[in-house]
Order: structure tokens, then sequence, then C-alpha cells
């Protein structure tokens, strides 16, 4: 597997643990809700985890699957011992499709109700927590039977070892009010897990650098929490932040979801945020583990989709790995064609969030720029792009605070997939503003007395871009 000279760091092979990862890529957990209420795997499932494995990301994990029976919708289950076959059929196919490591993210969460009611920490007994500690280990074995090449603990979000890490855990017990005593059923979790596994397996913990919530914990806790976690022989760190239930927005009759607040915002942020805008909580967590002798791997996440950016994070020392959530649901080919030197054919998420709408809906998880119904990702091998047919002009009219660009639809000779929309103003480089299928765009955000220049770009299944519009200059009145 060559490197990719441009992106040297990024493709530099990771050694953690025992196993090594072809690039620095992390695909984070997403869940699919592709499952039926049984959890087991089924062929839907597999072919969403095959095709992110076609794409060669370094590490694949898994959609949360939850350790214990409670009910929750259409969830992935390592429970018991019969969920098993699917699973272990699942690692095999992975490993089959391509160089990634594959590791289940697995999961233990409180009851909620529709009415808006949830369980607290505070409700769980000392046999309640026991349970919890016990079913995380006994899923993490089940994990390393299965042929898995490691596993991640989800303590992020709103989920149970995350609400007692939270600055909002007031136990009055040994397990609530100081950090410390926050800290317990976490390390006490580790610690169960790390004995079923073996020192010899990779074991991750994903969690929240940064709550986002009034009076929740941020970078000073985060930083002790992940020393701690380093101490207990956990290999690597996925920093996640907020997604949280204390500020959710509750829609009546529907369960409280956690990513409906800011916190959910600044979680799995929208196209109105900055790129990288949780990556100072990866770095000031990483900078305290290197200051404390610990050369932990530190994962940053959230909004990191340009491969010249994700270089210069990990070349900054912010980061040792670089999760990708959206942008390989989006393209799960990102890291392949990166590496390739095919950046162009990568198609872009517009961070849009209709999959978190669809996840939020207990609906299957599909991206937006996917052809019309399919449940996978396209793929093509073809490398003919796009052409105008019907020519390749482009109009762009001003209207009641808003730019509307028109252009007729390209040909391909597989299909045209949709279109990149760019846009510069003066003293501005030009950037990709957005996507789209058909071909039309509104851009809602344009400022008075600014001269904006637009030009388009079809692309097909295989993100193959065809030549550009003509450039539309418009001006908006000041
Ligand atoms: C549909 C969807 C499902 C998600 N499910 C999980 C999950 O199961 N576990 C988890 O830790 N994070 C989950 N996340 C959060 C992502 O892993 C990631 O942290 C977030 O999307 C920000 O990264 P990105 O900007 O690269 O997408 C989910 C995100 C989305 C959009
Ligand atoms: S649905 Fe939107 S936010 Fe989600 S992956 Fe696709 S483009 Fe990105």
């Amino acid at each position: 597997m060559p490197l990719m000279a441009a992106y040297p760091s990024l493709f530099q092979p990771f050694p953690i643990n025992g196993v090594t990862l072809p690039n620095r890529i992390v695909l984070p957990a997403m869940v699919t809700r592709l499952s039926g209420e049984d959890g087991v795997i089924n062929s839907d499932i597999m072919d969403r985890y095959v095709r992110f494995a076609k794409g060669e990301p370094g590490l694949i994990v898994v959609e949360a699957m939850a350790v214990h029976t409670a009910k929750s919708g259409p969830l992935l289950r390592i429970s018991t011992d019969e969920f098993k076959p699917g699973l272990t059929e699942l690692a095999k196919r992975v490993h089959a499709a391509g160089p990634a490591k594959v590791v289940p993210q697995i999961i233990h969460f409180l009851k909620i109700a529709r009415s808006g009611w949830r369980q607290m920490v505070g409700d769980l007994t000392k046999e309640d927590i026991r349970e919890i500690v016990v079913a995380y280990g006994a899923a993490a074995r089940r994990a390393r039977e299965c042929g898995y090449d490691g596993v991640e603990l989800h303590m992020a979000h709103a989920y149970t070892l995350s609400s007692f890490l939270s600055a909002k855990n007031l136990r009055r017990d040994e397990y609530g009010g100081s950090l410390a005593n926050r800290m317990r059923l976490a390390g006490e979790v580790i610690t169960e897990v790390r004995r079923t596994v073996g020192r010899d397996f990779l074991l991750g913990v994903r969690f929240d650098g940064e709550e986002c919530i009034k009076g929740g914990y941020s970078v000073p806790d985060s930083q002790a929490i992940a020393l701690r976690m380093a101490q207990l022989t956990v290999d690597y760190v996925s920093i996640s932040a907020g997604g949280k239930f204390e500020d959710a927005i509750h829609k009546p009759g529907a369960p409280l979801y956690p990513y409906t607040g800011y916190s959910g915002d600044r979680c799995m942020p929208g196209a109105d945020y900055p790129d990288g805008l949780n990556v100072y909580i990866a770095a000031g967590i990483r900078e305290w583990l290197r200051q404390h002798g610990f050369q932990t791997p530190v994962v940053a996440t959230g909004k990191i989709s340009n491969p010249a950016f994700a270089e210069r994070i990990l070349n900054e020392g912010k980061a040792d790995l670089i999760g990708m959530a959206r942008p390989l649901l989006a393209d799960p080919d990102w890291p392949k064609k990166v590496r390739e030197g095919r950046e162009s054919a990568v198609i872009r998420c517009v961070y849009g969030n209709i999959c978190k709408n669809l996840d939020e809906n207990f609906k299957k998880v599909v991206c937006v720029l996917w052809p019309q119904g399919k449940l996978q990702a396209p793929e093509s091998s073809d490398l003919e792009p796009p052409h105008w047919a019907a020519g390749a002009t482009l109009t762009a009219q001003y209207k009641d605070g808003r730019v509307f660009l028109k252009w007729p639809a390209a040909t391909d000779n597989e299909a045209v997939q949709g279109y990149s929309i760019y846009r510069r103003a003066k003293d501005e480089p030009e950037r990709h503003i957005g996507s789209n299928k058909a071909h039309g765009y509104t851009d809602p955000d344009v400022s008075p007395g600014t001269v904006y220049r637009y030009r388009v770009q079809p692309y097909d299944l295989g993100g193959n871009r065809g030549e550009f519009t003509n450039e539309a200059a418009v001006e908006v009145p000041g």
C-alpha cells in the first residue's frame, strides 16, 4: 500500500497494543438503525460495514451495541452469547473486505420514557452498579471471542458511564460528587474489562472531553479522567463532546433525544459551526497525558473532513488519530481516494445532519447525498466524469436576501450523483459551500454590499468530477 506523498502523517501506519492500523483515519461509532429491535446483525448492517471497510480507513468502530437487555428501539446487542454468531461473521467480513482493524463500541444506557422521565444515576443501587461492571466485562469478552481487534467502551454523551463521569452526578456515596468518585465506576469497568480480555487486547474508551452544558465539566476534568484511564491501561482515548440529556429538547410523545440542544450541536456540529471545533479539547488532553509520561493515543473528531486540515492536526501534535464519522458516511471511499491522490473525487459531507435526524426518529440512517432509496453508499470503479450535454450555463440571481443558482442537468455514462457548489467573494478564497442532487441551489448566507462569484461542478457515482460551469457573479445590494 504506497504512502500518499501529500499526507504522509495521515497515511502512516499506526501501531497500538499489538495491532497496526494501516493509517490514522478512524471511523467513529455511528448508529445505523439498520438492525431490528432484536439487536441481531442482519445483512444490511453487514453491508454497511463491509462498505466502510472497502474504503480502507485505519480503524472501524462498529456502532454502539448494548451490554444489557433493556429495551431501546433498533440497536445492536452484545448482551448474551446468542449474538455471537452474527458478530463473529461481521468481524470476519470486515477483515476480509479491507485492511482496517475493527472494534465494537459497547454501551450501557439508563431507562428513558416517552413522557420525558429518565432514570438518573442517583436511582441506581450498588447491586445495579455491580451488574453494569459485570455486563461490560462479559460483553468485552464476547468481542474478543468473536474475532474483533479490540473493544471500545462508550463513556460519552448521555449514557450511563458518561452520566457517572458528569459534573452533574451528585450521588452522595463513593460514586458521585467529587471527581475521584465520579470516575470510580469508569475505573471499575475498565479494570473488569482488562481482567476479562487480557493485557494483549486493544482497549479504547470514548468519552466527552467537554460536556458543553451549563455546570458540566470541561478540559481540566477531562485531562484528569484521561490520565486515570491511561493509568488503568486504556490503549486509546477517543474524545467526543456534548450530546447530553440536560439541555435536550423534549418532543411530546417521543423519547428524549440527547442531541437536540446546544450540547447535541457540539457533538454532531452542523454546517454553521467551524471545522474542527472540538480539536482544542483533544489537544488539551493529549498535552496533559504527554506531560505525565503517557503516550496514550488521542482521537480527535468533529467536522474534520479536509485532508490537509487532518494532516495539520497530526503534525501540530493535537491528536494522534483523526475521527471522521459523517465524512465517511457520505463517502466511505474517502481514505482510499485521498491516499491514491484522487482527493477531488471525494463526495463531501455537507453537514446538513439529515443522517442525525434519521437516527433521532429511529429511521434507517443513510446519507442524503446517496442515490434516493439506497441503504448503502454507491460503488463505482468507472473513471469517466459527467459532462454538460445541454451546456454548462450557470445563472445567479439575488432576491429577498438570498442568491438563487440554476444550471442545466449534466449527463454521465453511469449516473450523475450530484453537483458541488463553490463560491468566492472579494478577498476570500473559493470554497465549497454545498452539494445538491438537483440542478439548482439557494445560498442563504450572503452579506449586503458584496459581490459573490459561483461555479458548479457535476460529479458521478464514483465522485469523478466534470468540467466547471461558467463563473456567475451577483451583487447583493448594500
Ligand atoms: C447518525 C449518527 C449516529 C451516531 N452514533 C454514535 C454512536 O453510536 N456512538 C458514538 O460514540 N457516537 C455516535 N455518533 C457521533 C459520531 O461518532 C461523531 O462523533 C460525530 O458525528 C462528530 O463527528 P463528524 O463531524 O466526523 O461526523 C453518531 C453520529 C451520527 C451522525
Ligand atoms: S446526511 Fe448530510 S450530514 Fe449526514 S453524512 Fe450525509 S451529507 Fe453529511
